[in-house]
């Protein structure tokens, strides 16, 4: 590849013969057909070309539903967006499952978000601790015009602390914001206020008679929301009796079932290599939803990893208990979610998503992703317990490998029922058709 400079300022056409022109001919060919992906309403590819740099083309993931969510009494489809086969399939199941047992009950915990000015001051500590006690309420009332069409709504700072961590780095301190940003995931709300609320700390303590010599400068770090946000949680749980679970494939009783599926949540309690795999399962929900809806995943991921470790060892986000003869499976993780602002609105699908769900609140749409995970968590486990999980996913995953290697409709149906008690694999799927095509 050669250097280029003025890239991004060049159109998308003179972007695509750019790169193609730096590749052999069959990548350049590949190249040249990411026109083919182009929206064709040019004021709707514009704005997906806008949501982020150097845009080439579109790129498309299914877009799907699970119906039949039964979440505190009511029912919901939920949109999910996910390339990965049998997920859909296994939150669809689960909340069959659920909904003739009750359906998800879930409470949120709080939704209040964190961020953080951190800040290097040099002098004795406990005269900034004093400086900041008396003023804390000028320095938060210096940023209300920031924060006035949030308090109108109902949100707003909750509190704003004085953080000492002159133990891990010398002379470094935080402001740590608290903030409720009612619908709104609130990044940019959050980040605005953090750094006002940075210059009026600098500007107050510049002007400060408390303070003298090198003790009147505020060395700012930086100023950023804080994405670990372990109050912004929600609780999800599903429950029955035992001997309502009814049977399982092989022949297990419901009491077997329970039994042998608490102890697999439990291993993934003890053990973070079990743990990983079985909260990816519950992000494979999670994710799905918070694509489809517009939120940002990387964020979300981040903080339930950084919470199922809090304790110092990563664990599963869900837990069971058998206590009196009844099954409860919940979950408990955080979620810093919104459904207004942000992509929620600007991109079509995300605001049909959230049509789907009748526009919830961001609270709301916490209950029903902690669900859905609850659920992909409950299909995954409850596979792998009975089954195993190869059966149901190698079927889904039999029709990737037919289209990968282009079978006709009439190839998969055949091939359907020839791999149905037959192991799945690339090889024997090209043989199976090499074997159709001849004959
Ligand atoms: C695959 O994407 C997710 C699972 O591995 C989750 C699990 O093992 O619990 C099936």
């Amino acid at each position: 590849m050669n250097i280029v400079s003025g890239f991004s300022k060049m159109s998308k056409t003179q972007k695509l013969d750019w790169l193609s022109g730096q590749l052999d001919s069959e990548a350049s060919d590949l190249v040249k057909n990411l026109r083919e992906y182009w929206h064709p309403d040019e004021k709707l590819q514009r704005r997906f070309d806008e949501f982020s740099e150097n845009t080439l083309t579109n790129y498309d993931l299914p877009f799907g539903i699970a119906p039949n969510f039964l979440i505190n009494g009511k029912v919901y489809s939920v949109p999910m967006v996910i390339e990965e086969s049998s997920v859909v399939a296994a939150a669809s199941l689960g909340a069959k499952f659920w909904l003739e047992r009750g359906g998800f009950k879930t409470k949120v915990i709080s939704t209040v978000k964190i961020g953080q000015v951190h800040f290097q001051w040099q002098g004795p500590k406990d005269k900034f601790e004093t400086f900041f006690a008396q003023a804390k309420s000028e320095i938060l009332d210096s940023v209300k015009f920031l924060t006035h069409n949030m308090d109108v709504r109902g949100g707003g700072i909750v509190d704003l602390a004085l953080v000492d961590m002159t133990h891990e780095i010398e002379n470094y301190y935080q402001l740590k914001l608290s903030a409720q940003t009612c619908d709104a995931m609130g990044a940019n709300f959050i980040n605005s206020i953090l750094e006002e609320l940075a210059q009026v700390l600098k500007r107050k303590i510049a002007s400060s008679h408390h303070f003298v010599g090198t003790e009147k400068e505020v060395h700012i770090i930086m100023c950023i929301l804080s994405n670990y946000t372990p109050e912004c949680a929600v609780e999800s749980y599903v429950e029955c009796p035992i001997d309502e679970l009814g049977s399982f494939a092989g022949g297990m009783t419901g009491r077997e079932f329970a039994e042998k599926f608490a102890t697999a949540v439990r291993i993934a309690e003890v053990d973070p290599h079990r743990a990983v795999t079985h909260n990816k399962g519950i992000m494979n929900g999670i994710d799905a939803v918070v694509i489809a809806t517009g939120n940002d995943f990387r964020a979300i991921e981040a903080c339930a990893h950084a919470y199922a470790a809090r304790d110092g060892q990563y664990r599963s986000l869900s837990k069971v208990s058998l206590e009196n003869d009844m099954f409860r499976f919940s979950i408990k993780v955080p979620l810093a979610v919104g459904t207004v602002g942000g992509l929620t609105s600007l991109h079509p699908i995300a605001k049909t998503s959230l049509a789907i769900l009748k526009n919830p609140s961001a609270p709301e749409l916490m209950q029903i992703m902690a669900s859905v995970g609850l659920a992909q968590n409950f299909g995954a486990v409850k596979s792998l317990v009975t089954t195993g999980i190869q059966k149901g996913h190698m079927k889904l995953h039999l029709l990737n490998i037919f289209n990968q290697l282009d079978a006709t409709p009439d190839q998969i149906e055949k091939g359907k029922e020839y791999f149905s008690d037959k192991v799945v694999s690339f090889t024997a799927v090209r043989n199976f058709l090499a074997m159709t095509t001849n004959h």
